[in-house]
């Protein structure tokens, strides 16, 4: 595992983003495993000035997000396809074709997990999968207590999480209480990962996940074991670090 520390928010983005045009330059036709959240808004408006500037193609690449609301539509403005589609898709090169993210309003969502599993698979696996961190330790919407071996699937949301992604809504009663999300062996599957992290208010999850014992009550501790991490975090996410 590696670990590159930078200054702040900004300095992190920037990080990421190299880590992602990288993957770009070096396999033009990748699938890329992307994630929402605050965390990686600065890398994907730092993507988006690059490919402007021609330093970055999209044009081949295909994309899996982790995981989707139940119950929002994709045009839903707190949707997770509504947020890669005015964070990225919607300023790249990008064939939308091949941008996937879970349906949250498939009539049998466990169906849709199948689906979305299996699609990962007929593309060949991910090659980069972006991370963030829940407050909880979470890696896509894996909580506290998922089993390790889990594929994609609905999972019923965690109270802190939801209080957390309550910034984005009117009120905590309009934040979702399920979602799907790729598993967690799904997400250990990915050739790299990065893991993006800042704030303070993440040390404690950032120092679980990296330093702490690997165990389901701890998702993020998983990535332990992948043999290829690379974890990008301001010093404020770091500071809880032995
Ligand atoms: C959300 C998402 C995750 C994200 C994490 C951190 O609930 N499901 O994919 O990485 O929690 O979010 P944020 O970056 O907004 O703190």
């Amino acid at each position: 595992m590696r670990i590159i520390c930078t200054k702040d928010y900004e300095e992190m983005s920037l990080r990421v983003a190299d880590l992602i045009a990288a993957q770009i330059l070096l396999k033009p036709d990748s699938v890329l495993g992307l994630a929402t959240g605050s965390t990686v808004a600065g890398a994907y408006d730092s993507l988006v000035e690059r490919c402007r500037s021609g330093e970055v193609d999209f044009s081949k690449i295909s994309t899996v997000n982790l995981d989707e609301y139940i119950g929002l539509a994709p045009d839903h403005v707190q949707s997770y396809r509504h947020y890669m589609n005015s964070h990225l898709f919607d300023h790249v090169n990008i064939d939308k074709s091949k941008t996937n993210v879970p349906s949250g309003v498939a009539a049998e969502p466990a169906e849709e997990c199948r689906r979305y599993e299996q699609l990962i698979r007929d593309m060949g696996g991910i090659d980069l999968q972006l991370l963030g961190l829940g407050k909880t330790c979470h890696i896509g919407f894996n909580e506290p207590g998922e089993r390790f071996e889990t594929i994609t699937h609905v999972v019923t949301l965690n109270e802190q999480t939801r209080k957390d992604n309550s910034r984005f809504f009117a009120s905590i009663d309009e934040v979702p209480k399920k979602a799907v999300t790729m598993g967690i062996q799904t997400i250990m599957s990915a050739k790299t990962i990065v893991l993006a992290v800042n704030g303070e208010g993440k040390a404690d999850a950032l120092a679980a996940a990296l330093q702490g014992d690997v165990k389901p009550s701890a998702p993020g501790s998983i990535l332990q074991m992948h043999q290829n991490v690379i974890v990008v975090a301001d010093k404020a996410a770091l500071s809880k670090l032995a």
